[in-house]
């Protein structure tokens, strides 16, 4: 009975995630018809043209070419667009210009024969999937690639799954994937896994679509059966040749490996006395002679450092210009870990020797899993858009990153990807936005949040009737009624998290592991001090906040200026970043006037009361949403707010334990 049930139930996900699989961001639209001129062939151009001829909006009738032409304008993927036409120098740039067609048509935007170049030459998903199918920090249920049953049996269900992922991340310009876990199992290089990698290759081959894979540093000894890993070992480089021969043997377009070594228990070049150079330059060796990458990652931190927030600058900064140039260093937005507010890292820009890559989090470990509704751009923007000052003003982390101030053999940028088995791709519908915005900004790293949310709410939730005059006033209605409140809801979003979870830079105070809801006071006896929150806030009788100025653990020495010394004083020191960097007395005066304790009540106050607008908001859009996508999102809405009281009570109970001050009489009480 189970197992029938089990069964049906399988069916129905199967179903529902068929029907279900256009409907991210790409719906089928009635289209007008046009007939499509393209002289050469290949899988990639003969997606473009069905591409176009389901889904055209422009002009009935019309003709529309597609041409490869040498155009020293167009770089990489880039592509030039007309009414008519898509020209570009590869397949690739055919189709993603091809995209952009049927975006510019569905959105009404004009199409002005302007050259669109990618910001990042790699734009690339990483996917933290384990070979028994769970994904770590995954809030959408189970991997789309591995599973623990059958684990290599390739079926057709998997194949179409695979072909509707690589069409949505081709759709915005996403154009590699790294298929599995950071915590690497060695397993992935084992044959009979290589194998069904080389299968997923095939499927997304023709959309543009590169693999990479993970790998656990420790696999000559783990999966080779050798005595040791050591990178500087001659039979430890013959069994790392030998392996990636064996994959471009069986995936010739190959991308290339992501390392976590070093890191969090991980091994790494540093158990041979080695560095992370040595690591890093011994695996790009091998994958040289193939076009193949490295990217390394700068996660790094351990119990014996003083402020984590600062050890990968230090392990990292003394190895620029020590790296190949086929070594991309892949450094996380923030400091510490994917916070929903930190300030950038410290190595954006000071590494320049030394190709950089920002790496992004999509998936939202530490912003409320697939239950919350945030919208992660406006955070990626800030940290790309802020000024490192390395070369001069306007430096920005884009900037140092993109190829515009340093000459990188290679550009890219990750996202950690927040998809899995759920019928909706991402767990909670706005979730699908995120994993939109982060190919966008690959894509343009100057796009506005503003404009994404807009272009991802049109795509995702506007129907037009088919009666021209009645589709009219819709427009104006869905825009007034549906568009502009929703997304400025999705845009006050990422604040409004910041305020009920970690204000004013509070940072790391989740609950241990899960890292969902509150826990400022979680610290048990043994514990490495490092992981626990008090480490972070430093919460005492005389005030909060860590103190990272000069007089403290000196982070702020890592910035250039004139921001190092612009953090480093209180006064000048954004004040979204004040308990970042500094320590200060629970009556410091803020810029508004209120003394600091009474500043953090009235920030989580107002996290909790925008959590409840964007309820009222959504609950206004009730007849413009179909009821599935309607109930689901208002339930997570319901939990998020309970959730938001929740980080609320929870933070200002404990901190008025150190503080001793009134919770101010117009704020939402504690229950
Ligand atoms: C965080 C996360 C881990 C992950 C790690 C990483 O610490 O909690 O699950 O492995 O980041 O980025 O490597």
């Amino acid at each position: 009975m189970k197992s029938l049930f089990s069964c049906v139930f399988f069916l129905a996900t199967l179903t529902l995630r068929a029907q279900d699989g256009h409907s991210l961001w790409l719906q089928n639209k009635a289209s007008k018809s046009v007939t499509v001129i393209c002289t050469k062939k290949s899988p990639t151009l003969s997606i473009a043209i069905r591409e176009l001829k389901d889904g055209w909006q422009g002009k009935a009738d019309a003709s529309c070419t597609l041409s490869i032409k040498k155009d020293k304008t167009i770089k990489s993927d880039g592509f030039k667009l007309s009414e008519n036409a898509v020209e570009a120098n590869t397949d690739k740039g055919i189709l993603y210009g091809a995209y952009e067609l049927l975006r510019r048509q569905q959105l009404q935007e004009a199409i002005t024969g302007e050259v669109e170049n990618p910001s990042y030459e790699i734009r690339i998903l990483n996917h933290w999937d384990n070979p028994d199918g769970s994904v770590e920090r995954g809030y959408a249920g189970n991997s789309i690639f591995w599973r623990s049953n059958d684990a290599l049996v390739v079926t057709e269900q998997d194949k179409k799954l695979w072909q509707e992922y690589a069409r949505a991340n081709a759709s915005v310009g996403i154009n590699g994937t790294v298929l599995n876990n950071v915590n690497a199992s060695p397993l992935i290089l084992s044959a009979d896994y290589l194998n069904r990698v080389k299968a997923i290759a095939e499927v997304l081959r023709p959309y543009g679509i590169k693999v990479y894979l993970s790998v656990k540093f420790s696999s000559p000894a783990l999966l080779g059966k050798l005595k040791t890993s050591d990178p500087l070992d001659a039979e430890v480089i013959a069994w790392w040749k030998n392996k990636v021969k064996e994959i471009y043997s069986i995936i010739p377009d190959f991308g290339g490996l992501l390392v976590k070594a070093s890191s969090e228990g991980q091994p790494g070049p540093q158990d041979f006395g080695r560095t992370h150079a040595d690591g890093a330059n011994m695996l790009a060796d091998a994958l040289k002679p193939y076009g193949g990458i490295v990217m390394w990652r700068a996660f790094v931190y351990s119990p014996n450092d003083k402020d984590r927030a600062k050890q990968a600058y230090n392990e990292f900064m003394p190895l620029d210009g020590k790296f190949s140039d086929n070594v991309i260093i892949q450094v996380k937005n923030g400091p510490i870990d994917f916070q929903p507010r930190e300030p950038f890292s410290a190595l954006f820009g000071a590494m320049k020797k030394t190709s950089v890559m920002p790496e992004f989090q999509i998936t939202q470990e530490y912003l409320g899993h697939s239950i919350h509704l945030v919208f992660l751009s406006p955070m990626w923007e800030e940290c790309l858009q802020s000024d490192t000052y390395q070369q001069g003003e306007g430096s920005t982390v884009a900037r140092c990153t993109d190829g515009s101030i340093y000459n990188q053999t290679y550009t890219a940028i990750a996202g950690v990807a927040n998809i899995g088995l759920d019928a909706n791709w991402c767990g909670n519908d706005f979730a699908q936005a995120n994993w939109y915005a982060f190919g966008r900004l690959a894509w343009n790293v100057n796009f506005k949040s503003a404009q994404i949310a807009d272009e991802w709410l049109k795509l995702t939730f506007y129907n037009a009737t088919s009666n021209e005059t009645s589709a009219t006033s819709y427009a104006t209605e869905w825009t007034s009624n549906f568009l502009s409140p929703v997304k400025q809801m999705m845009l006050d979003s990422r604040e409004a998290a910041v305020n009920y979870m970690t204000p004013l830079g509070l940072h790391h105070i989740m609950a241990a592991n899960e890292h969902y809801g509150p826990q400022p006071w979680w610290a048990p006896e043994g514990t490495r001090a490092d992981w626990t929150p008090p480490y972070y806030h430093r919460a005492s009788k005389d005030g909060i906040g860590f103190n990272r100025t000069t007089t403290g653990s000196d982070a702020v020495g890592q910035y250039h200026e004139p921001l190092a010394s612009q953090l480093n004083d209180p006064k000048t020191c954004p004040e979204n970043l004040l308990l970042w960097f500094h320590h200060l007395p629970w009556n410091y005066n803020m810029k508004d006037g209120r003394i600091l304790w009474d500043e953090l009540c009235y920030r989580y106050d107002s996290g909790v009361q925008q959590v409840r607008s964007f309820q009222k908001t959504w609950d206004k859009a009730q007849s413009y949403v179909d009821s599935v996508r309607f109930k689901s999102v208002q339930q997570n809405l319901r939990l998020q707010c309970r959730n938001a009281i929740l980080w609320k009570d929870a933070c200002l109970l404990y901190f008025q334990r150190f503080s001793q001050l009134p919770i101010p009489y117009d704020i939402e009480r504690p229950v």
